[in-house]
């Protein structure tokens, strides 16, 4: 759902008061965190879509590295999952065979057991996981504790909402197709783990609400402002192409309706860019509020380690009357 549509369903509801949960929907974080006692606290989350590739192997590689990182943004260790899928009655089997088969071999790579499951006949495949992860209670990263001062780091380049809709649209060729796979497939967990072992202040992973959604919230919870610069952020070209000719999904239209009221543009832009900045992400990276004095040792970490394309895209200042402010310099 759009971000506007889940704020209305959302409203007024008899939300549990219980003081044990440390993250809750309030928060309009990554994942919800229970504590159990002081050293341990659950980390659980959800996700499921239609496939966003042709190939079922690699949209169920897709969901299942997308359904872990929630718990990878929240700087939990993912333990077990439950299967969740929707496939119609008059579909080949082995499709779904293919499908469960790649999700297994992502959760072998993250060490996560596979528990469980439900299938619902639908006449439009879906396919995800819900995840539940450990944490420390003192260790958990949210998308509330950015600093001003603090360096925004991307780790994964933009683009997928757009080069997955030119897939559907048959528009990709398949060295396209592969690229963008592998982007989507690559777990954040290596990642994740180089941003906890460096030490950082805030964190979420960019899927749904594109980056400026998600920014617009990690500025909201935090309580300050975020100077994006969009001349650092990564894409993938062929999304620059495909934006110009007008491929984008309906989801990042959604986004730029309902965000660019909390953003302020200080330069001029390319049009294509600001799309790519709205755009809805599948599996995407995290983005990382570290401090100025850690940020150029995280990012070259973060190069070599997990994410070569991982680049500084802007600042955490004080709050201002816009929550996103977009500027475009080299
Ligand atoms: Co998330
Ligand atoms: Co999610
Ligand atoms: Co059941």
């Amino acid at each position: 759902m759009s971000p506007g549509d889940l704020e209305e369903v959302l409203k007024n509801l008899p939300l549990s008061k219980d003081p044990k949960i440390l993250v809750g929907i309030e928060s309009a974080d990554d994942a919800g965190v229970y504590k159990i006692n002081n050293e341990l606290a659950l980390v659980q989350t959800v996700d499921f879509f239609t496939p966003v590739v042709n190939d079922p192997y690699i949209y169920g590689q897709i969901a299942t590295v997308n359904a872990l990182s929630d718990i990878y943004a929240m700087g939990g260790k993912p333990l077990t999952a439950l299967n969740i899928v929707c496939f119609p009655l008059d579909m080949d089997k082995a499709i779904l065979n293919q499908i469960l088969k790649g999700s297994l071999e992502k959760l072998k790579e993250a060490q996560v057991s596979l528990i469980g499951g439900h299938t619902v006949i639908d006449p439009e495949i879906k396919f995800g996981l819900a995840v539940t992860g450990i944490i420390n209670p003192q260790s958990i990263i949210t998308n509330a504790k950015a600093q001003i001062g603090d360096r925004l780091i991307l780790t994964k380049p933009l683009g997928m909402g757009i080069i997955t809709t030119a897939i559907k649209g048959g528009l990709a060729d398949e060295e396209l197709v592969n690229k963008a796979s592998s982007i989507m497939n690559t777990l954040n967990r290596k990642t994740s783990e180089v941003a906890i072992d460096v030490g950082i202040n805030a964190c979420t992973d960019i899927t749904g609400f594109g980056l400026i959604g998600h920014a617009q919230e990690m500025a909201r919870e935090s309580k300050v402002s975020i100077n994006l610069e969009a001349f650092s952020v990564p894409y993938l070209k062929e999304a620059k192409e495909f934006a110009e000719m007008g491929v984008i999904p309906a989801g990042t239209y959604g986004n730029k309706k309902y965000y660019s009221n909390s953003v302020k543009i200080l330069s001029e832009i390319p049009f294509f860019l600001l799309d790519i900045l709205y755009d809805v992400q599948t599996s995407g990276g995290l983005l990382i509020s570290v401090a100025p004095n850690k940020a150029e040792i995280l990012l070259s970490r973060l190069q070599k380690e997990s994410s070569p394309e991982a680049a500084i895209i802007g600042e955490v200042v004080e709050k201002n009357t816009h929550k996103i402010m977009i500027e475009y310099k080299n």
